[in-house]
């Protein structure tokens, strides 16, 4: 689809080296905004500018760990040098720092790091935007996870960072609004074409999450998981003007997985 809002817009996408992140870079980098793209290794964000720089010349690449706040607001003042405001702030690429396991055969150590790796980099990049993205006003969009609406074996941690970005939303999308920012969400089921996917079947596929997820992939109605590209459709289409008066909502893309449970 092509919108003709993204023109003269600056676009910050914190973990966006790859997977969903990279799909909504190209996409906003077609439709003419200035694109940034954020990751934590200088190396993944020289691979995906490459790919970027053949669709436009008006992107940039910032290192930093969005789970770090120092970092986040570095990236922030990076991307707001461009004409001094943030007009899109997507948030995409997360790693948690322990992988889905059953809540019982979590150690206790495991506990802390597997709840805040996924809650923080979703929050600082927000906090540390705020003042470029009030300039003129813009479009967050944060990207989560289905597993907040649905239980999920191996999710109790996942599903419960997921809950607090869907409450987030709304209340920023609250707060916000007096600096006409709107705040939404995209709540991801297994994606293809991510580095997520990658992780969970590029390791032998017999831990506990290639396993699961084995299962969960024969259950799409339509006979496969979303991809990358289907995801960041709703991503950009969220932070463009077509959706001027929505905010504060969360959008789950999962192909119907969830409809009924499983
Ligand atoms: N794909 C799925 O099946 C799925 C399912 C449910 C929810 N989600 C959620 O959807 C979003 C997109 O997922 P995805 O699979 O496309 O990408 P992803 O694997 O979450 O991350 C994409 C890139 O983000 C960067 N990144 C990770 N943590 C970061 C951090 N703290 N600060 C800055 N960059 C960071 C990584 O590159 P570097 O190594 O260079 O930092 C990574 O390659 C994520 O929030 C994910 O949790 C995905």
């Amino acid at each position: 689809m092509q919108y003709a809002d993204f023109e003269n817009k600056v676009a910050l996408i914190t973990g966006a080296s790859g997977g969903v992140g990279l799909s909504v870079a190209k996409k906003l980098a077609a439709n003419g905004a200035t694109v940034i793209i954020n990751s934590r290794s200088p190396e993944n964000g020289r691979q995906a500018l490459e790919q970027l720089r053949s669709i436009s010349q008006k992107v940039d690449f910032v290192a930093g760990d969005c789970g770090d706040y120092a970092a986040a607001v570095k990236v922030a003042e990076y991307a707001a040098r461009i004409n001094g405001g943030i007009d899109v702030l997507v948030i995409a690429g997360v790693r948690g720092k322990v992988r889905p396991t059953p809540f019982a055969e979590m150690s206790g150590a495991d506990l802390v790091p597997a709840f805040e790796s996924r809650l923080f980099a979703r929050i600082f990049p927000v906090h540390a935007a705020l003042p470029y993205l009030r300039v003129r006003g813009g479009a967050v969009v944060i990207l989560g996870t289905d597993a907040a609406r649905h239980a999920t074996s191996g999710e109790s941690i996942i599903g419960a960072v997921g809950a607090a970005v869907i409450l987030m939303t709304k209340v920023l999308a609250k707060e916000f609004a007096r600096w006409n920012i709107r705040v939404n969400s995209v709540a991801l089921t297994l994606t293809s074409g991510t580095p997520s996917w990658d992780r969970i079947f590029g390791v032998g596929g017999d831990n506990f999450d290639a396993k699961l997820f084995g299962k969960l992939a024969q259950r799409f109605p339509w006979g496969r998981a979303p991809t990358a590209d289907e995801v960041a459709r709703v991503a950009v289409f969220l932070a463009s003007s077509e959706t001027a008066q929505v905010t504060g909502q969360t959008i789950s893309v999962n192909g119907g997985l969830s409809f009924g449970g499983w």
